[in-house]
C-alpha cells in the first residue's frame, strides 16, 4: 500500500483526484484527515484534481440547498487551506459534460445485483432523508467511477466509507479493458488518510449531520464557544484516556494536532485543572492554529467573484481533459 510519503518522493509518477459533496462548510475533521494532505501532494508536485461532487448531493434528497453558493464556499475552504487554483484542478461534476458522459459506457459493465451489494450506498440508503431510493443513489458509485477515470488518476485520497466506491471504480477500469482490448484506463489505489477519525465537540466523530464539529471559518469567538459547551466529565484531573474518557481525550488530541505534539504531553500540562482549563487550552491551540488560515479566508471571502473565476478556470481544464478521456473511449468502442 502505498503512503503519502512515497507517493511524494515520486511526485512525477503520480496524478491524484479526489473531492467532496458542496453540502457545507468543512471542518476541523475535513482538515486534520484530509486536506492538509491534500495540501502537501500538491505542494509536492503532484498534479491534483479535485472534484465538487455537486451531483452526489442528488442522491438523497429532491433539490440541492444553494448549490452554486456551497460549490464557491468550498472553493473558499480549499484556497484558505493552501490549495492553489494554479497548480491543482478545482471544478464541479455538473460542468463537466464528457465527465457525465462516460456514466453510460460504465453502466454497461456492472450488474444491478453488484450495485445493490455496496455497504456504502447501503449505508447512505438507510441514512436517506427520501422514502424511496433514487436511481442516482443506487449508481452512484458508478458516476464516481466516471468523475475518478476521466482525468485517470493512480491515487484517490479516501476516508474507509469510500473505498466500496473505489473498488467499483477498479472494477469498472479493469472491466473495461478486458472488453476492448485496451490499456486506457488505470486502476487507482486508495491512498487512506492516515489522520485517526478526529472526535467532534461531543466525543463522537466530528461531522456536520452531528452538529459536533468546529468549521474552519468559525470565528475565535465562535470556536470558544463550540469548545465550552464540549462534553467532558467531572474528573478534574485531566488524562488521555480515549477508551474511558472520549471527550476529554477527543479535546486533547483536537489540542495536540494544532500544536503537533503529544495528546499526553497536552494532559500532563493542564494536570488537575479541569474541564475548564482544557477547553481554555484547546480554544487558544485551534484559534492560533488556524490563525493564518482564516486570516487568509477573510481575505479571499471578501471577493466571490475570483471564487468563481477559479472554478470556471478549473472546470475548463477538466473539461479538456475529459474530452480527451471520452473520445478515446468512443474511439475503442468504435463509436462515430
Ligand atoms: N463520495 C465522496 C463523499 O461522499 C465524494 C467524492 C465524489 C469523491 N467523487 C469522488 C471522493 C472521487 C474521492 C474521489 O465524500
Amino acid at each position: 500500500m502505498l503512503t503519502l510519503e512515497s507517493a511524494c518522493r515520486r511526485p512525477e509518477r503520480h496524478r491524484v483526484l479526489t473531492g467532496d459533496r458542496p453540502t457545507g462548510p468543512l471542518h476541523l475533521g475535513h482538515y486534520f484527515g484530509t486536506l492538509q494532505n491534500r495540501v502537501r501532494l500538491q505542494d509536492a508536485g503532484i498534479e491534483l484534481f479535485l472534484v465538487i461532487a455537486d451531483y452526489q448531493v442528488l442522491t438523497d434528497r429532491d433539490l440541492a440547498d444553494r448549490p452554486a453558493e456551497h460549490a464557491e464556499n468550498l472553493v473558499l475552504d480549499y484556497l484558505a487551506a493552501g490549495i492553489d487554483p494554479e497548480r491543482a484542478t478545482v471544478f464541479t461534476h455538473s460542468s463537466v459534460p464528457a465527465l457525465n458522459q462516460l456514466l453510460l459506457p460504465f453502466l454497461s459493465l456492472v450488474s444491478v445485483a453488484e450495485l445493490g451489494r455496496n455497504p456504502t450506498v447501503k449505508d447512505e440508503i438507510a441514512h436517506s432523508r427520501q422514502a424511496a431510493v433514487s436511481g442516482l443513489m443506487f449508481t452512484y458509485p458508478v458516476h464516481q467511477a466516471a468523475d475518478i477515470l476521466f482525468c485517470k488518476p493512480d491515487l484517490v485520497p479516501v476516508g474507509q466509507d469510500q473505498l466500496p466506491h473505489l473498488e467499483v471504480t477498479r472494477t469498472i477500469a479493469r472491466r473495461f479493458n478486458d472488453r476492448y482490448r485496451t490499456d486506457l484506463f488505470p486502476e487507482p489505489q486508495a491512498l487512506l488518510s492516515p489522520a485517526p477519525l478526529l472526535a467532534g465537540t461531543d466525543g463522537g466523530k466530528m461531522s456536520k449531520s452531528r452538529g459536533n464539529a468546529i468549521p474552519l471559518g468559525a470565528t475565535e469567538d465562535e470556536t470558544a464557544r463550540l469548545i465550552r459547551a464540549a462534553t467532558t466529565d467531572a474528573d478534574r484531573q485531566i488524562g488521555y484516556d480515549p477508551e474511558r474518557r472520549p471527550g476529554v481525550s477527543g479535546l486533547l488530541r483536537l489540542a495536540a494536532l494544532c500544536q503537533d505534539r503529544d495528546p499526553h504531553a497536552v494532559a500532563e500540562e493542564i494536570g488537575s485543572g479541569g474541564a475548564a482549563r482544557l477547553k481554555a487550552t484547546v480554544t487558544e491551540a485551534v484559534n492560533e492554529h488556524l490563525r493564518p488560515l482564516r486570516a487568509r479566508r477573510t481575505a479571499l471571502a471578501a471577493d466571490r467573484d475570483h471564487l468563481r473565476r477559479v472554478l470556471r478556470a478549473g472546470s475548463e481544464r477538466a473539461n479538456a481533459v475529459a474530452d480527451t478521456t471520452l473520445a478515446e473511449v468512443r474511439a475503442v468502442m468504435g463509436s462515430v
